[in-house]
């Protein structure tokens, strides 16, 4: 049996990383055909170490830009992004995206893929080859290991793309669509291996999302977005207790007033 780990995993009663993010007053616009295009306009709120906030909004209003913005591969046009007071200028390992279509190197094996952020050099230490088997055992991938991205299914390269960023220990999670491709089944597991991870990470999660089932199922909070330009219509509290289940008549009830809601913003 191995060794528990020390250095590299935290441990279930850790105390929480801090990652307060507040965002202020962002406003992006894109020239095209040399007319200005205004995206994002006045784009304020505070996510709370551990939230799982949804950004929920139609098509082309501005969920991937503001995601871009917030991991530091954009830059706005104005106002600031915090993380933990300091202002986000670039991209960092204090903030992993996790996107629609799998960003995994064809030519590296899921636990290559998975070790890859680690530092390639190191996979053949002890501590890092560790460290990928506990993240292959919590995202299920085990036997998979030796499997190149090729070989495996759509909802597997999630879960690869999943546990890649989770090993960096991000202090927040960003997430474009992350499962937008998946059929149903595979998408309400990967949102229950989410929700299961979670639990013993305690990241601060912004989740972009079109699908109001999606919202309602992982948010703590969900910020309705509008569109041309793209505003917050909405901050909603979600109470609605866990584990949710989509049968429920309080679910199903609160999805169709969501929707509603969406419905005016498209
Ligand atoms: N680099 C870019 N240049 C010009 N327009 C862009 C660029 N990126 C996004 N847009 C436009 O900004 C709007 C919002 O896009 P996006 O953030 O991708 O929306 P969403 O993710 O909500 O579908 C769209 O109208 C899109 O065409
Ligand atoms: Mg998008």
């Amino acid at each position: 049996m191995k060794a528990p780990l020390k250095l590299l995993s935290p441990a279930k009663s850790a105390p929480m990383p801090r990652a307060v993010m507040g965002i202020h007053r962002l406003c992006k616009a894109f020239t095209v055909n040399r007319t200005v295009v205004p995206v994002l306009e006045e784009i304020s709120f505070t996510a709370a170490t551990g939230e799982l906030i949804c950004i929920l909004g139609p098509s082309g209003c501005g969920k991937s830009t503001l995601l871009n913005i917030l991991s530091g591969f954009l830059q706005a046009d104005a106002g600031e992004v915090l993380l933990n007071g300091k202002p986000v200028m670039k991209p960092g390992p204090d903030r992993c995206v996790v996107f629609q279509e799998d960003a995994l190197f064809p030519w590296l094996t899921v636990e290559e893929n998975i070790a890859f952020g680690l530092g390639g050099g190191l996979f053949r230490r002890k501590k890092v080859r560790a460290e990928v088997d506990r993240f292959l055992s919590l995202v299920g991938l085990l036997p998979f290991r030796d499997y190149l991205p090729r070989e495996i299914s759509g909802g597997m390269k999630q879960r690869v793309a999943l546990a890649r960023v989770l090993i960096l220990k991000p202090g927040v999670l960003l997430m474009d669509e992350p499962f937008a491709s998946l059929d149903a089944q595979t998408r309400e597991e990967m949102q229950n291996l989410l929700l299961g991870l979670r639990e013993t990470f305690s990241h601060t999660i912004l989740f972009v999302t079109h699908d109001v089932g999606e919202a309602a199922t992982l948010a703590d909070r969900i910020l309705v977005m509008g569109k041309n330009p793209g505003r917050i219509e909405a901050d909603i509290q979600v109470n609605l207790n866990r584990p949710r289940r989509r049968e429920d008549t309080d679910f199903h009830r609160f999805c169709r007033k969501l929707y509603e809601r969406l419905r005016h913003q498209g």
